[in-house]
């Protein structure tokens, strides 16, 4: 038997209309705020990944899947939604001169090779929104606030943004300084990865799941205290529209992020105060480093596979529908065939309709009426197709009414 890859899993029955559910109300809500939708290759060059996200980034180093094609080409499953956003951003050449920002949305399957535990798999589902063409802090506020509003519509309350700014190059380059000064005298003390870290990337080394919980790196130089005044007047400027917006945030000076590509605003969406859900950020210089005209951009991306097990978890009911509207009995050959052309008649007609597909007897049909909990059933009999009549009648109520066979949609159009 061929089993299924580790981190990876079968989505159906009540989970998949859960899925479907929490996807309607995200695409609704990203379209209520301008966000179109967009569909990406699942597959990209493995350059656009390196460029991206960072040669020296973990995802890059341990968790991408790369491969070659038959063509030879170095390919990689994306493991995130941005950088092929960005890569059909820029090769459209949509950079131009933006009279109103470029704005988008996605929710797609991601593919990185980690370890899986809960809320971690190996592949993975994304909901997430880029918007380009606006360096003002009003588009960081939207971004946050899709995000932010999204976990509350859907019914969890106890979600705060956690936020930083890395500042402008100049901040960073003067924050990178104090960090390899501060670090230097430790360098033995931080695991290999860390050490070569500290001579290529060092704020990586904040990003690091092996030295994470090091004394040495609690103690370490915060950001937020490097950032010069620009930076520090747009990161005061967004925290005001935060709290105009009624969004409840809390500085954290430890989010850098796994990613290369930010600067400015950094933040993630936590439930409970600790369990996060999601993380966005600024990334001004990427639509340029991938070959574009420099343009602004800000997004956000949360694992969808994780907020159907919060939502389970924290006992929040999810409406999905789980009964019928009609259920249609037939035996003899005429009576079936009557049913197939009704059933395929209210299916056109919106209504959700079933009949029996296993040559059932009319007594275990009836057991599968309340297995599917519909809401009307049908009693096909050859006597009354001869005089173009059927039977309906409310499961519920068990009340039965006599119909013409043409009133029927009418009929069910009153009654549901
Ligand atoms: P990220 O923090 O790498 O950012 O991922 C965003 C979210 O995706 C995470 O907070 C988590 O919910 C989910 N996620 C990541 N890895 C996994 C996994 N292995 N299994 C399940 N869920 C996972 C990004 O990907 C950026 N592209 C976000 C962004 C968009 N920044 C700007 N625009």
């Amino acid at each position: 038997m061929i089993i299924k890859q580790k981190g990876t899993y079968d989505i159906y029955g009540v989970d998949a209309k859960k899925r479907q559910y929490i996807k309607n109300v995200l695409d609704t809500l990203s379209d209520k705020y301008g966000y179109g939708f967009i569909e990406t290759p699942v597959f990209e060059a493995t350059e656009l990944f390196h460029r991206s996200v960072g040669d020296e980034s973990d995802i890059v180093k341990k968790e991408t899947y790369d491969f070659k094609d038959r063509g030879d080409r170095n390919i990689s499953l994306r493991p995130e939604g941005t950088a092929g956003v960005v890569r059909w951003f820029v090769e459209n050449k949509l950079y131009g001169n933006l009279t109103d920002p470029v704005k988008v949305f996605y929710c797609e399957k991601m593919y990185r090779y980690e370890r899986p535990q809960s809320g971690r798999q190996r592949e993975f589902t994304q909901w997430g929104f880029e918007c380009f063409g606006s360096d003002f802090v009003e588009s960081d506020a939207e971004v946050i606030s899709l995000a932010y509003n999204a976990y509350k519509l859907l019914g969890l309350e106890n979600v705060k943004v956690k936020i930083n700014s890395l500042g402008d190059d100049e901040s960073r380059d003067n924050y990178r300084k104090a960090l390899v000064d501060y670090l230097k005298p430790y360098k033995d003390e931080l695991c290999d990865d860390c050490k070569r870290r500290l001579e290529t990337n060092p704020l990586r080394v904040l990003d690091c799941k092996i030295d994470g919980d090091n004394d040495i790196l609690k103690n370490v130089p915060k950001i937020i205290d490097y950032l010069n005044e620009e930076s520090k007047n747009r990161f005061d400027k967004l925290l005001e529209l935060l709290d105009l917006l009624e969004i409840d945030y809390e500085i954290d000076s430890n989010i850098v992020r796994g990613l290369d590509y930010y600067n400015y605003t950094v933040f993630e969406i936590v439930l409970n105060d600790s369990l996060a859900l999601g993380a966005g950020g600024r990334y001004n210089n990427l639509v340029e480093s991938l070959g574009g005209e420099s343009t602004p951009a800000v997004g956000f991306a949360m694992g969808l596979d994780r907020v159907v097990e919060i939502l389970d978890n924290e006992n929040i009911e999810i409406p999905i529908e789980d009964s019928i509207d009609v259920y249609i009995l037939g035996e003899s050959e005429n009576e079936r065939n009557t049913a197939s052309i009704l059933t395929q008649t209210l299916r056109l007609n919106s209504f959700s309709c079933e009949m029996d597909m296993m040559n059932k007897t009319f007594k275990n049909q009836f057991k599968a009426v309340d297995r599917m909990n519909a809401k009307y059933l049908i009693l096909l009999k050859d006597d009354d197709i001869k005089e173009n009549v059927i039977t309906i009648k409310d499961n519920k109520t068990r009340e039965e009414e006599k119909i013409s066979i043409v009133d029927l949609v009418d009929y069910l159009d009153t009654h549901i």
